[in-house]
């Protein structure tokens, strides 16, 4: 083979290792612009060398598994919107012209609006087969490995008396409170935060590795029946019957035999929503009748027997004072908009996140602007658009994302793919060096009982300039300052004392390497038991372990080659702080299932499985989300999945109980 074949025959093995790393495993090697660089050079190759086609080259897919990660299906019944009101006068129009159409009675039944995904399942003989993203409303994403890994979505129905195939159709949210975990998990790891709970859904729903879904609780909801044997004649009883075949439709919709009936529907509801457990952000009307619904038909976009009757947002209009900037301890930059305060849904908003640089490009801020902020579903308040009619000619200065660092001066860096741009002067720059200690002190982590004012203060004094600092503190450096007396000194250096028992997972997480949030440091402490062998770990190494990405790995990488970081931890150790996995967790671990890799699937009885993926990880196996040719073992309980089922079998992989799984580790053979 001449020199072209055998660059072909490289690339083409390389790419399709790296499809395998990314689609099977969820975990790349490298970057998608790496990726996509070798790509185009193969396709280039292969159009200067039309000799060397091979119709299973990695080029060969590029339409079906590269354009987007999911497959997309047809639709078989177009997924519309509804068309949206925004006043009871509208409602009133809606029903007036209804009652017109049909000219005979009609019932309403008035639902909340869910403000989450939409989703369309598809059951065939009482079993989940398809689960399809709205997508255009003609063809949408097959998600059904993510939706699988819903609790509340019933794999297999209940009953018998489900027609043999149908599609449901609902709303896929993220409740309000594992929201606020995700958010609070994420602003820990200085990750940006998802601006409401529908973004973090379908950011959720989109994610290329079911058991990062499975670990966020989302939920579903139903509204929607559709199919050509429907058991009843009506949409409310259809939902009835939906529900009594295990799918979660909601209690709180509503036959409506009058106007009246409906305004108090919306009335009650439009204050009652803030108790829910999730995002809604309206009511929708529907024509109970089905025989109603075919005579009022379709326009090209929406029925005209529903409506979607739209809360008011909670919205203000106040003026732009000011932009800051604020430098986060990783240094990622924060731009804020300060704001005249306005009273809004019950407080007082006097700032606005303003997210990153896209968003600011997007509403072409002006210093002095007119804006309006609204607290839709969001917790923090936010600049939704500019009141261009009242700008005076005077127009203030355009808004612009700052090119430097405000704290440091250093020119900012964007990574390739990220939105959020960053100061890239770690150790020299105060809010960055101030941030990091205070997370180090966190109760999470070193549990030193000083707040964010000591540490300013010490840092100003110019006794602190890293964690290590801290150790080496004196009580007359201490009463030398303002603020300390004896009592609180002592306090505070008993404090730092006690700290050298934290565990190393602990210090680990203290040391705020970027990505590297609580659940994280605690998997590379158990992979890596010495901090010597996490320094050295190859990026191979650290993607070896479950749920660590070539995002993570990388950024443990760039921390300890950093030779101010490694002096760090050497001095660190040197005053006493823990640096390898505690005997207790050591004494449980072995080494038992070590390169096995093992997937977890049904549901169980002795242990739950968050216990069994624990186990697996302490006896140094390895927990995969999805079957494969390198799956060794499935671990199954009830209800393991068809599919699953029939991959192992094709492939050959040993299926074990509870029973054996837990011999295997006692014993340490199969
Ligand atoms: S019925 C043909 N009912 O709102 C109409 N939709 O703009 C089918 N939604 O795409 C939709 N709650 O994602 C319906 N109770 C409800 C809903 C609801 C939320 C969403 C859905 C739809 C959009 C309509």
């Amino acid at each position: 083979m001449d020199n072209v074949g055998a660059i072909l025959q490289q690339l083409r093995a390389e790419l399709e290792q790296h499809n395998y790393n990314y689609y099977v495993l969820s975990q790349p090697t490298i970057s998608d612009r790496e990726y996509d660089e070798k790509m185009l050079r193969l396709q280039k190759l292969e159009a200067e060398h039309p000799e060397y086609a091979d119709p299973f080259s990695p080029t060969q897919r590029v339409g079906s598994d590269l354009t987007s990660d999911f497959k997309q299906v047809l639709h078989q019944y177009p997924m519309l919107s509804l068309s949206n009101t925004y006043s009871e006068g509208e409602v009133r129009d809606f029903y007036e012209r209804t009652a017109r159409s049909l000219n005979e009675p009609f019932e309403i039944v008035a639902e909340l609006k869910y403000d989450g995904v939409s989703i369309s399942l598809i059951y065939e003989e009482g079993k989940l087969v398809r689960a399809i993203t709205r997508g255009d409303g003609t063809r949408g994403d097959d998600v059904t490995a993510n939706v699988r890994t819903i609790r509340s979505i019933p794999l297999k129905l209940q009953g018998t008396d489900y027609p043999p195939v149908f599609e449901i159709r609902g709303e896929i949210l993220l409740p309000w409170q594992e929201y606020e975990r995700l958010n609070k998990e994420r602003e820990e790891q200085e990750e940006p935060l998802f601006a409401n709970p529908r973004n973090a859904a379908s950011g959720t729903l989109k994610q290329k590795n079911p058991v990062v879904v499975a670990s966020r609780k989302l939920d579903a909801y139903f509204y929607y029946l559709l199919g050509e044997q429907l058991p009843a004649d009506s949409h409310y009883d259809n939902l009835q019957m939906a529900r009594g075949w295990g799918l979660k439709v909601p209690d709180v919709i509503k036959k409506c035999m009058s106007l009246q009936d409906v305004y108090d529907y919306i009335n009650y509801w439009n204050n009652e929503r803030k108790n829910l457990p999730v995002a809604t952000d309206g009511i929708v009307l529907k024509v109970n009748s089905l025989r109603q619904q075919r005579n009022l038909g379709f326009t090209a976009k929406s029925p005209r027997w529903a409506i979607a009757y739209k809360f008011q947002a909670e919205r203000a209009v106040t003026r732009l004072n000011s932009v800051s900037f604020q430098v986060g301890r990783t240094g990622a930059i924060t731009p804020v908009a300060n704001l005249e305060p306005v009273q809004l849904a019950g407080t007082v908003v006097k700032r606005a996140s303003l997210h990153n640089a896209d968003i600011i490009a997007g509403l072409d801020l002006h210093l002095g602007d007119s804006v309006f902020v609204e607290k839709g579903g969001e917790i923090i308040p936010k600049i939704v658009g500019v009141d261009i009619d009242s700008r005076s000619i005077l127009l203030g200065d355009k808004v612009r994302f700052i090119s430097s660092c405000p704290v440091c001066g250093t020119p900012l860096i964007r990574p390739e793919g990220e939105a959020a741009h960053y100061c890239p002067n770690e150790s020299g720059c105060p809010p960055q060096i101030k941030g990091k200690i205070e997370h180090f002190i966190t109760r999470k982590a070193m549990n030193i009982n000083i707040g964010p004012e000591t540490v300013e203060d010490l840092y100003e004094a110019g006794y602190i300039q890293n964690a290590a600092d801290l150790y080496i503190l004196t009580i007359h450096d201490l009463l030398r300052l303002e603020r300390w007396a004896e009592k609180s000194a002592r306090n505070f250096l008993e404090s730092l004392r006690e700290s050298r028992k934290v565990p190393y997972e602990r210090v680990l997480f203290g040391l705020g390497i970027r990505y590297v949030g609580e659940t994280v440091a605690k998997r590379l402490a158990v992979a890596f038991p010495e901090i010597d062998l996490l320094i050295k770990a190859s990026l191979e190494e650290l993607t070896d372990v479950d749920e660590i990405g070539g995002r993570i790995a990388q950024s443990v990488i760039n921390y300890f080659s950093d030779e101010k970081n490694q002096e760090l931890v050497n001095r660190l150790k040197e005053y006493g702080l823990q640096f390898s996995l505690s005997e207790d967790m050591l004494t449980n671990r072995s080494e038992k299932l070590k390169g096995l890799s093992i997937v977890i699937s049904g549901t169980f009885t002795l242990h739950s499985r968050d216990e069994y993926k624990a186990m697996i990880e302490q006896h140094g196996g390895k927990n995969s989300g999805s079957v494969s040719g390198k799956t060794d073992y499935i671990l199954a309980g009830d209800n393991m999945g068809p599919a699953k089922l029939e991959k192992a079998a094709k492939l050959g992989v040993k299926i074990i109980d509870e029973d054996h799984f837990l011999k295997m580790i006692a014993d340490g053979m199969d």
